[in-house]
């Protein structure tokens, strides 16, 4: 009897560290490969409760009037019409500051005044977002993002990252520890390196996210055990962040093979590189305007991961857009018409230059799949694009072309750079001068599967 009772007892023990069932799983990769996500709707429970939408204020009616034109100090909102301004505003103090109220971020006495930190920082933030939703859709599709995104009713988004406080710990005969032994909960509890951020979404140019090392021989610190160890942190980072174990991306037997992966390891890559860009471009740059309170220990601004956004769902909220109903988020408006009188030469500063500064778009050429010709949707953003090349003699273009990741990759380039070439021979053929074109590769040329992602973009060209 003793035997057995503590047998009984053992195993419960060993169980302890489980989790209880149910638990469920759905097949992803081949049959016989282990690719299939493993859940249980008990842990799944509280994760879906978390991550459900709120529903969209009522529509305004249009007043006429853009917002530029109605208040003093709108610097990149001006081409909203000003009843959906207000309406933002109101959406957007739901999303960030719900109980400070529109004084978190404004002087009640005067709403152009810029002297609230929150305030400045939140102009950043419209713009990054509209970045997202316009120059991110390989990532976040025609889904978007929206301030709730990230912020869900509180000023500071529940998952940011600092870099942590390094360095060699002289006093400890083993000298730098590499974040290891001190648990967090971004990498599981486990002994890996506990801030595997700093190295991998800091900035554009991070680390290369590898463990297998380029040659037999040690070179560099690439490949090493260090950087191993790192990269499995960044990878149980992933996984948490999105609620998923790794074979939701990889074929476990080898992690690194391309050709083995699901789908979404696809996204996953096209993720990392986004947060990069918010990290370096966006959140990096706000060091100087945070108060000292907001910053990490060694100075740093606050920094995005995967969980900023997905906070334990495969899709953020699930999949659901609250951008289709915001559309100002998503806008990345075209120029405003030109003044039908030209103004007086006087009256310009010498030094303004004619062009636009701005990349934002003259306009958008839609390809059918497969497809590299021009349908009549194209061939009237081509010819308003002539038209207001004709009307502005100092801007050149450049011309970007892109594909939607269907088929075959090889293929889908040449079929890009055909696109390019369809729309430089079509405004040429508008009277445009070759000199005024210039054709540029993308980084990122293959999209998700949407229409969108089969396009060419006629963007101003800065001088
Ligand atoms: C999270 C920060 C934030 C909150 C909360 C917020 N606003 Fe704003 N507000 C801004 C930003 C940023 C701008 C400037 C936008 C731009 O430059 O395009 C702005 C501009 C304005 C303007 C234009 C002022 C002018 O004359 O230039 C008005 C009016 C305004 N907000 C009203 C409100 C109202 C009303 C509320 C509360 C319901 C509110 N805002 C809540 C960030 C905020
Ligand atoms: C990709 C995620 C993301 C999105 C989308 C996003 N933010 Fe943020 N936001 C952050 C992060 C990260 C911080 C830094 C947190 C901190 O202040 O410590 C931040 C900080 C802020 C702050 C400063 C809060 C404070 O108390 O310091 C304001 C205000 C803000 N965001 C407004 C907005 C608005 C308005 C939008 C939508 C137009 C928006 N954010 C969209 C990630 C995001
Ligand atoms: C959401 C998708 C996703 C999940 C989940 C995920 N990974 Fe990854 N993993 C990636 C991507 C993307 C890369 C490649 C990054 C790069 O090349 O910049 C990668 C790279 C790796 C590599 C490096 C391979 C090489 O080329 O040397 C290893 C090892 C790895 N992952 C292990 C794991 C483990 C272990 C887990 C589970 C704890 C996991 N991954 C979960 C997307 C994922
Ligand atoms: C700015 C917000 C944002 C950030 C940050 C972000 N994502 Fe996403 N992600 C999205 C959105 C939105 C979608 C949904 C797109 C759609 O509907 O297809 C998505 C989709 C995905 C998918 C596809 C899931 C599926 O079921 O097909 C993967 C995988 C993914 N993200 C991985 C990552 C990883 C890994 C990171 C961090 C390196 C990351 N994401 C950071 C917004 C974000």
């Amino acid at each position: 009897m003793r035997p057995l009772r503590l047998a009984t007892a053992v195993a419960f023990l060993l169980l302890a560290a489980c989790e209880r069932p149910p638990m469920d799983s759905v097949q992803q990769g081949y049959r016989g490969t282990g690719m299939q996500r493993v859940t249980n709707p008990r842990v799944a429970e509280p994760v879906l409760a978390a991550n459900v939408a709120p529903e969209a204020l009522a529509a305004a009616t249009p007043s006429g009037t853009l917002a530029r034109d109605t208040f003093k100090n709108v610097k990149v909102l001006g081409d909203v019409d000003a009843a959906e301004f207000t309406r933002l505003m109101l959406a957007i103090t739901a999303w960030v500051a719900p109980e400070q109220g529109c004084v978190y971020c404004h002087n009640p006495a005067a709403f152009e005044d810029d002297s609230l930190y929150t305030k400045v920082v939140a102009r950043r933030m419209i713009e990054m977002t509209r970045h997202v939703n316009a120059d991110w859709k390989a990532h976040v599709a025609g889904t978007g993002v929206t301030c709730y995104t990230c912020h869900r009713g509180r000023p500071v988004p529940r998952a940011i990252w600092y870099t942590a406080e390094g360095g060699i710990q002289k006093t400890a005969y083993m000298g730098n520890r590499e974040g290891q032994n001190a648990p967090s909960h971004v990498v599981g509890l486990t002994a890996l390196p506990n801030e595997p951020f700093s190295a991998y979404l800091r900035g554009p140019g991070g680390s290369p996210i590898r463990i297998q090392a380029g040659l037999a021989l040690p070179n560099g610190n690439f490949g090493s055990i260090q950087q191993t160890e790192a990269t499995y942190g960044l990878m149980m980072h992933l996984s948490k962040a999105l609620g998923v174990n790794c074979t939701f991306c990889h074929n476990s037997r080898v992690f690194e093979s391309w050709e083995e992966s699901a789908p979404p390891r696809v996204t996953a890559w096209q993720g990392l590189a986004m947060v990069r860009d918010l990290n370096g471009t966006y959140l990096e740059p706000l060091a100087n305007t945070f108060p000292a309170a907001r910053l990490g220990p060694q100075g740093d601004a606050p920094k995005a991961n995967c969980a900023t956004c997905h906070q334990g769902a495969h899709k953020p909220l699930f999949g659901a857009s609250m951008l289709k109903d915001y559309p100002a988020l998503a806008a990345v408006a075209l120029p405003a018409p030109a003044p039908a009188e030209p103004a007086p030469a006087a009256a310009a500063p010498a030094d303004t230059p004619a062009a636009p500064q701005s990349a934002t778009p003259l306009g958008k050429v839609m390809f059918d799949v497969g497809k590299s010709d021009i349908g009549p949707d194209g061939q009237k953003a081509v010819a308003d694009a002539a038209k207001a090349m004709k009307d502005n003699a100092a801007v050149k273009v450049m011309l970007s072309g892109f594909a939607d990741k269907s088929g075959d990759p090889e293929k889908n380039l040449e079929l890009a750079k055909q696109r390019a070439f369809a729309v430089r021979d079509a405004l040429k053929a508008a009277g445009v001068e070759e000199a005024r074109i210039e054709l540029k590769k993308p980084e990122f040329v293959i999209g998700g599967v949407d229409a969108d992602a089969r396009r060419v973009d006629i963007v101003p060209a800065t001088p």
